[in-house]
């Protein structure tokens, strides 16, 4: 598929086929494709642990479900505990990221005067940098979500459908999974095959463009194009928006095939687990 028509493609898939197995090599196609993101200095801060649904003690999947009674934590096969790793800022490490890209001619043309600028300039700010200071900053943060944007992507090249969940659960699967205590949980993202059509209803709205984005200084709006609106129609990546027509049909006889719970609260909403739902949101 191309990227364009990946992209117009992706949107959260709340409904999985529970009884269709995740090939693993689609999950590591998915962390290849998070290993090759863009990120400061290329640090790295990204992390992931996949849980395998049938693989899984039912505490660990107790603890993966929200108070609310989300769909995709009943149906989805895989889910990946994406999170940051803060301490991939320490100072030492973090200067030999960069010289690393001095030395595989990644950055700057003479490597020895490269190297001494690095060690001058930028490694004494380096190494007194607090790695939980920087390595929760915005920028280490949307690292981490370029990250889980390429993987994202992937998945549904491969087919996949995939939701990411934010929530007061992040912080217990983590301890569950046994993750560093300087792990940061960023997203829970649900991954299988779509038991609903990949459609899902339509593309998911989003705001106008104009709204969202500026030319030159803020409240300038970048006007769209209608031609270039046409030219993304034709390569998929904007596409027929949500509500299609059938969607009503579509999720009541899915929720009736499968026996889903589609209350969006459950009476036990909120019911705190005993181990302490902490986490960054
Ligand atoms: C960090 C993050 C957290 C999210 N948390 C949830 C969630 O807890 N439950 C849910 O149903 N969807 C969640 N979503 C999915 C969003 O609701 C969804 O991306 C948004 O509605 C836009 O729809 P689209 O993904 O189809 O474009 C989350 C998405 C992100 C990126």
């Amino acid at each position: 598929m191309e990227l364009k028509e990946v992209i117009g493609r992706r949107r959260s898939i709340r409904i999985f086929a529970s009884w269709r197995p995740v090939e693993r090599e689609k999950i590591q196609k998915m962390l290849e494709a998070a290993r090759r993101a863009s990120c400061a200095g290329n640090v790295m801060n990204i992390r992931a642990v996949v849980i395998w649904r049938d693989q899984a003690t039912k505490e660990l999947i107790d603890s993966i479900k929200l108070p609310i009674s989300y769909q995709q934590m009943q149906t989805a096969p895989v889910f990946i505990l994406w999170y940051n790793e803060p301490m991939a800022y320490e100072g030492e490490r973090w200067v030999k990221t960069v010289s690393e890209l001095v030395e595989t001619r990644r950055m700057g043309v003479d490597i020895e005067q490269t190297i001494t600028e690095v060690k001058q300039k930028l490694a004494p700010g380096f190494l007194m940098n607090d790695p939980k200071v920087t390595g929760n900053s915005p920028g280490a943060i949307m690292d981490c979500g370029q990250a889980i944007a390429q993987a994202t992507l992937v998945a549904y090249d491969e087919g996949l459908g995939s939701c990411l969940m934010g929530g007061p659960v992040l912080g217990r699967v983590g301890r569950r999974l046994k993750v560093p205590e300087t792990a940061v949980p960023l997203a829970l993202q649900a991954v299988g095959y779509p038991a609903e059509s990949w459609e899902a209803g339509g593309q998911t709205a989003k705001p106008p463009l104009e709204e969202l984005f500026s030319e030159m200084e803020y409240g300038k709006p970048f006007t769209s194009d209608p031609a270039v609106v046409a030219e993304l129609e034709r390569d998929k990546l904007i596409q027929t928006p949500a509500p299609l027509p059938w969607r009503d049909a579509e999720l009541r006889a899915l929720a009736k095939a499968t026996d889903l719970d589609t209350r969006l609260w459950r009476d036990d909403a909120f019911e705190v687990l005993p181990d302490d739902p902490k986490s960054s949101w």
